[in-house]
């Protein structure tokens, strides 16, 4: 990508870090926002400051962290940057900057600035779980975010003092995609849109070094899960195999199906479209040796169990608890494809498969095109001829999109 057409090129995001365990995290952001093509600058809190070390947001941005009001060399900057703002990220925002900014109270770089900014404001909150809890804090949230503004929940995790809760500041990916959304850097018919994608082959372990595996590449999993980017989506891409960094989604990593099951099923609860690219193996071997299976113990007997078919497993708890998510199966077939995709449609309840016959020229694994048939559950049949897997990805996906909501019988 040239730095003109990164999704950020040519916006100017003052990223504002207030003072909590979290601050170290914005680090990350800084770097992600910058490698978005989007002109940083970063003001402090005093606090912020106790946790994190100016010179790291000066040598990664390139600009002196503002922090003082009254020391910085410009009289006004606060006003001039909350004026020249495409957007203002604070992550994480503590309680305390919350209810400043609940308040309109600006005795700081970072309040004057939010306050002087006419610029969609992006607050990431991360605090102790007590704190998120208090009445002041959730009153201080709803203000904010009833004047328009979006305050990113903090996660549930494993907090500074050792337990769990919820508190942590969002992933990355989630942060970032907020702000891409904001700012429209993204397309914009999914927007607001999360997004679960699968991609590659299982690999079922024999062995510490052994595995059951197929020839599935990911790679149409990934331009699933980068075209939907492309138009405006966050969500995640749960992958066994590599993938480039995706804006505004997760990646994890994954190996086995019950892995890739557990990372889709925990994640339903907020998508809004499942699509399963990814080849499931139907078997895994019934045991794991401990230890590398020796040649001289002679051929072994790998006795196989079924594996959890995870998109009916998933499609089931959707249509009871999300009967509008949108979900897409694949089918990769060598014979009778596009009876066995009808089959496979009615069988796992989903609102779409994509049907290829891998034996196909140009079709199927490995290869960077494909041709395929996209079967609607409203009955629609259409044929994509030998295209681009990304080309294949953005007509699955506006198919997908466009069917019809009605629930599912
Ligand atoms: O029945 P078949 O395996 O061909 O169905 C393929 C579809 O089902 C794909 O979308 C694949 O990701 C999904 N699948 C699954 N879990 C399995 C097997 C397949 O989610 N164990």
């Amino acid at each position: 990508m040239t730095s003109a057409s990164l999704p950020l090129a040519g916006k100017h995001v003052v990223l504002g870090v207030s003072g909590g365990i979290a601050a170290y995290k914005s680090v990350e952001l800084l770097r992600r926002l910058m490698d978005l093509g989007a002109d940083v600058t970063p003001v402090l809190t005093r606090s912020a400051l106790e946790f994190v070390g100016a010179p790291t947001f000066r040598a990664l941005s390139g600009r002196d962290p503002l922090v003082d009001l009254f020391r910085a060399d410009e009289p006004i900057p606060h006003t001039k940057l909350g004026q020249g703002a495409d957007l203002v990220l604070v992550a994480p925002a503590t309680a305390n900057l919350l209810a400043k900014f609940a308040a309109g109270i600006a005795d700081d770089a970072l309040t004057t600035t939010l306050v002087a900014t006419a610029a969609p404001v992006v607050l990431a909150a991360a605090m102790h779980t007590e704190m998120w809890l208090h009445p002041s804090v959730v009153a201080n949230v709803k203000t904010i975010r009833a004047r328009g503004f979006r305050v990113i929940d903090p996660e549930r995790g494993r907090l500074a003092g050792g337990d769990v809760g919820y508190g942590r500041l969002a992933e990355p990916d989630v942060v970032i995609g907020a702000v891409l959304e904001e700012l429209g850097g993204a397309g914009s018919t999914l927007r607001g849109r999360y997004v679960l994608v699968t991609a590659g082959g299982t690999r079922e372990p024999i062995d510490p070094v052994r595995y059951i595996g197929n020839r599935s590449s990911g790679k149409q999993g990934i331009a699933v899960a980068q075209e939907a980017a492309r138009m405006g989506a966050t969500g995640a891409l749960v992958t066994t195999v590599a993938a480039p960094a995706i804006p505004g989604f997760e990646l994890v990593q994954v190996e086995s199906a019950l892995e890739m099951r557990d990372a889709v099923m925990s994640r339903l609860d907020r998508l809004d479209a499942l699509v399963m690219c990814a080849a499931v193996a139907d078997f895994r071997p019934a045991e794991v040796a401990d230890q590398k299976i020796k040649r001289d113990g002679g051929a072994p007997e790998i006795k196989l169990v079924a594996n959890p078919d995870i998109l009916a497993e998933a499609t089931a708890v959707l249509r009871r608890s999300k009967p509008e998510a949108v979900v897409v199966g694949f089918a990769a077939e060598t014979i009778d494809a596009l009876r066995h995709g009808e089959e496979k449609l009615a069988r796992k309840r989903v609102d779409m498969m994509v049907v290829n016959d891998v034996t196909e020229e140009g079709a199927g694994f490995g290869t960077d095109t494909n041709s395929v048939w996209l079967i609607a559950r409203d009955g629609s049949r259409s044929r994509i001829e030998l295209a681009a897997k990304r080309e294949v990805a953005a007509a699955l996906l506006d198919k997908a999109f466009a069917l019809d909501r009605e629930p599912h019988a």
